[in-house]
């Protein structure tokens, strides 16, 4: 019995051995989790998630909000991607008062590159496409 159980335990270990360790992204498509690997490093987490509001709207629901406007033919992939850049760089409210009862973003830029703003915006455009 004993030496079953260890068999079955070193079995265990040697299988968790063969893939990498679990990571807080771990779960998410090597995309998905490339993009929130840049907003974890550029500190945009303690204010956003994927699926909820923290201080800021999920961002599932800010993609998806964007989107459907760009379908309709309300506004273009392009004024939306310029649109969020700039939002992300210099902070500001009034979109999400309804999610976020008024809060502000405060600005991102110049601590956040532009080049990684543009991936960022980007990224948050993707996830629901
Ligand atoms: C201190 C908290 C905080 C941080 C840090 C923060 N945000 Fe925000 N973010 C907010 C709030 C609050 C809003 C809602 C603004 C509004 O109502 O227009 C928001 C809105 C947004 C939006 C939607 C913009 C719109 O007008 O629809 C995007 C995209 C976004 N944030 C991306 C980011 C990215 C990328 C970072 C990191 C570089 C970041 N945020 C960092 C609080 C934050």
């Amino acid at each position: 019995m004993k030496i079953r159980f260890v068999f079955i335990l070193a079995a265990l270990i040697s299988g968790c051995g063969a893939s990498s360790p679990p990571g807080p992204f771990s779960q998410d498509s090597p995309r998905v989790r490339e993009g929130l690997m840049l907003a974890e490093k550029s500190q945009c987490l303690s204010c956003h998630a994927l699926d909820h509001k923290v201080i800021g709207p999920a961002w599932n629901d800010v993609s998806a909000r964007y989107n459907q406007a760009i379908r309709s033919g309300k506004t273009s992939e392009q004024q939306v991607e310029q649109m969020l850049e700039k939002k992300i760089a210099m902070g500001g409210k009034g979109n999400w008062i309804w999610a976020t009862g008024g809060m502000s973003m405060p600005p991102n830029a110049p601590r956040v590159s532009a080049e990684n703003i543009r991936k960022l915006a980007r990224f948050i455009l993707s996830l629901r496409k």
